[in-house]
């Protein structure tokens, strides 16, 4: 089935190369659909402070507009010499409406008035994708040198007067295919295209890779009960770079229940493994409004119809603890890329068993069930946990399944 992400530009150049970045990736479930094609032009103004706000501000526009999944972009340029300027005010530079040769003429004026005829410079591009479950950001840089004459006639904006580290041709000499294996716009597409693969929550995984679904839920128990040896044989079978994302995630995860040491270190044994994913690459900066707003929605997923009670019951004991629940749990941890959120409750409902947790057991069975996990799913736990834990653990799981069941409407 394909996928539809709608791109919150007018620019149809974009979404032209966007879609031959993905391509390139090995994405071919996914359309890119231009803004135009569903609501038309829509004013968004682009006030952030960074890049990264500004892809957000477009993305979550677009998103609240149509309801579909949105990918937008905001790149500009940030020279040394001039403190990181222009920056997000690269399509502006000379003024509103200003034209590519008005913004390069006004580079050119402050290098001078700091009299400086070439300058250390980066392009930096961060692409943010939305949808009902997950914020995503993507950063891209190239690095370069910024001189103050023009030199060839490709490209656009400030692409005559920018050489990238490396070579001695300036963007506007080189071809747009030369252009898009090194530019910071390629850099972030194709760092996007990597986690959109992940996020195929419909792919039945366990035919194209050597870690299924069952082995996930026995890495996350690995994990929260100290098993080096399992979480290292599993790590030896993640066999490609989606695989060991996927494993990552689910170690990462385990932090939210098992804690610290036990994330820390069963991500540790993967690594030694040489096959966790490196976490560096996935890493997103601290943003609680973000957290807090896909968190919500994310919980709203799970626990439909009793997510109000649910958040009125927190809202009682504290508004703060709901706050931190949604925004560390929801919004930062469980909203990542990587895992689809059925495989994320029923390895946490894994854990939760092994653990000997009941009541919140109870509720992320519930979960699973809401999030679209069968019985033979939980019954798959159940093996897991008889295998890693023991009777009393099974029999916890077992009872709980059945309540939940048969109190199911
Ligand atoms: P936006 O991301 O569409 O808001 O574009 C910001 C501005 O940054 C553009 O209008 C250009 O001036 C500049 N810019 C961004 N990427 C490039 C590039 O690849 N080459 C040249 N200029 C760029």
């Amino acid at each position: 089935m394909t996928r539809k992400i709608v791109v919150a530009t007018g620019n149809s150049h974009k979404v032209q190369e966007l879609s031959e970045i993905l391509n390139r990736c090995g994405i071919s479930d996914v359309e890119l659909v231009p803004m135009s094609a569903v609501i038309g032009p829509m004013e968004i103004e682009e006030d952030g402070q960074t890049f990264q706000d500004n892809a957000h501000l477009k993305a979550m526009a677009v998103f609240k507009a149509t309801g579909l999944a949105t990918l937008a972009d905001d790149s500009g340029l940030c020279i040394d010499v001039l403190g990181g300027d222009p920056g997000v005010r690269s399509a502006r530079y000379a003024g509103l409406g200003a034209s590519d040769a008005d913004n390069r003429a006004a580079v050119r004026a402050a290098m001078a008035s700091n009299g400086a005829s070439s300058s250390p410079a980066r392009f930096v591009c961060v692409l943010c994708y939305i949808d009902p479950l997950r914020t995503l950001f993507t950063v891209g840089e190239s690095l370069g040198r910024i001189d103050v004459d023009d030199q060839g006639s490709g490209g656009f904006g400030y692409d005559p007067m920018f050489t990238p580290d490396g070579f001695d041709q300036r963007y506007a000499e080189m071809t747009p295919e030369e252009k898009n294996t090194i530019s910071h716009r390629g850099r972030a597409a194709e760092r996007m295209a990597e986690l959109l693969i992940a996020l195929e929550s419909d792919r039945e995984y366990s035919s194209v890779s050597g870690l299924t679904l069952e082995d996930l839920c026995r890495a996350s128990i690995a994990s929260a009960l100290g098993r080096p040896e399992v979480i290292e044989s599993l790590s030896r079978r993640a066999q490609d770079p989606l695989q060991r994302l996927r494993l990552t995630e689910v170690l990462l995860q385990s932090y939210l229940f098992a804690g610290f040491p036990a994330a820390l270190d069963s991500l540790a044994t993967a690594h030694a493994a040489g096959r966790s994913s490196a976490l560096s690459d996935h890493v997103e900066s601290y943003r609680a409004d973000l957290f807090e707003e896909r968190g919500q929605m994310l919980c709203r997923e799970i626990y439909g119809s009793v997510y109000d009670k649910m958040m009125a019951r927190f809202e009682t004991i504290s508004p703060s603890m709901r706050s931190w629940m949604i925004i560390e749990g929801y919004g930062k941890t469980l909203s990542r890329a990587g895992l689809a959120t059925r495989e994320r409750e029923l390895c946490i409902v894994s854990i939760l068993a092994a653990l000997g947790r009941s009541s919140q057991l109870y509720s992320h069975v519930r979960g699973a069930l809401a999030v679209g996990a069968t019985e033979d799913d939980l019954e798959m736990c159940q093996n897991v946990v008889v295998e890693l834990c023991g009777r009393r653990a099974y029999d916890l799981l077992q009872s709980t399944v059945r309540a939940v069941v048969s109190k199911a409407p």
